[in-house]
C-alpha cells in the first residue's frame, strides 16, 4: 500500500499485458501460499523473508520491494498490532497465537505483482478469527465491485460498509493503488468513502484492492525505524490484498492462490 499522496498516472493494459501481470502474481500467490503453508511458531520473520525471495527468484521473479524507496528486505511482515511494512529480523520470532501479515511483490518481465495475507498461528480467539474473515470478505466484496463503469468509490464504500458494519475500523493513512510497469499507480483506492469524486473502472486497469483492517482506533502510527505502520493504540490489525484486472467478463483475480 502506498501513501495517501499526489496522483499518479492511471494506465490500462492490453490482454497481452493483463497475462504477463498474471504470471508475475501468480509467482507472489507461490510465496503466499508456501509462507501459509510453512507458518509456525518459533519462525523468525527473517526465515520467512529468505524463503519468500528464493522461491521468487527461482521462478524468475525479482522481488519488488527490496530497494523500494529503501525498503531493506523482500517481504513485508507485520505482526499483530503491526498494520503494515514490518522489516524481517533475526530478532522477531513468531508465537503461537499471533496473526502475522505478510505482503510480497514481484517484478516480472517489466510488470508487478503484489498481494498479501494475514495469517494465524496456531489457535487464535473467535474475535481474532472474525477480524481476518471480516478483512478478507470486505476485500472480496469490493473486488465485486471491480466493473467498467463503476467508480473507484464503489469499491471504496464496499469495504467501508462490510468493515464498519462489523464494529471494526478501517486505515485511512494507507490506501491500495494501480499497479502494472510501476508498483504505484494510479488511481488511489482509499478503503473508506471521500467527498471528492473518484475516478471510473475502465477495461485494462489493474488494482491492487488492499483492506487494512482494525480492531481499535484507525490510527496508525509509524515507528522510529521509518516503517513499521502500528496501530495507534496498539490493538490488532488485519491485511488482505489482490492484484485485480478490469476485463468485459468481470474483475479477474491475478493474485488468486490455488488450492
Ligand atoms: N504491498 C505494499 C504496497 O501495496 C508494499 C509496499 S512495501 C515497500 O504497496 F516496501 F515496497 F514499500
Ligand atoms: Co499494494
Amino acid at each position: 500500500m502506498t501513501e495517501a499522496g499526489p496522483d499518479k498516472a492511471i494506465t490500462v493494459k492490453t490482454p497481452e499485458e493483463i497475462q504477463v501481470m498474471y504470471e508475475a502474481n501468480q509467482i507472489v500467490a507461490g510465496v503466499l501460499s508456501m509462507l501459509k503453508q510453512e507458518m509456525r511458531p518459533g519462525l523468525t520473520t527473517l526465515k520467512l523473508d529468505t524463503w519468500a525471495e528464493e522461491y521468487c527468484r527461482d521462478h524468475g521473479a525479482e522481488p519488488a520491494f527490496k530497494g523500494y524507496r529503501g525498503y531493506p528486505a523482500a517481504l513485508c511482515v507485520s505482526l499483530n498490532e503491526e498494520v503494515v511494512h514490518g522489516i524481517p529480523s533475526r530478532k522477531i520470532r513468531v508465537r503461537e497465537g499471533d496473526i502475522v501479515s505478510v505482503d510480497f511483490g514481484t517484478r516480472y518481465k517489466g510488470f508487478f505483482g503484489d498481494s498479501a495475507v494475514t495469517i494465524a498461528v496456531g489457535e487464535i480467539s473467535e474475535e481474532v478469527q472474525r477480524l481476518l474473515q471480516v478483512t478478507n470478505e470486505a476485500l472480496y466484496k469490493a473486488i465485486a465491485q471491480v466493473q467498467i463503469g463503476k467508480r473507484i468509490s464503489d469499491i471504496s464504500k464496499a469495504v467501508q460498509n462490510h468493515v464498519e458494519g462489523n464494529g471494526f475500523s478501517v486505515v485511512r493513512q494507507f490506501v491500495g493503488h494501480g499497479i502494472g510497469a510501476n508498483l504505484h499507480e494510479g488511481p488511489e483506492i482509499p478503503n473508506y468513502v471521500q467527498k471528492q469524486a473518484s475516478p471510473r473502472i475502465q477495461k485494462g486497469m489493474v488494482v491492487a484492492i488492499e483492506p487494512m483492517v482494525t480492531v481499535g482506533t484507525c490510527k496508525v502510527k509509524v515507528l522510529r525505524d521509518r516503517w513499521t505502520g502500528v496501530t495507534a493504540d496498539r490493538k490488532l490489525s488485519a491485511h488482505f490484498e489482490h492484484s485485480v484486472a478490469v476485463t468485459s467478463d468481470g474483475p479477474v483475480i491475478l493474485s488468486e492462490r490455488k488450492k
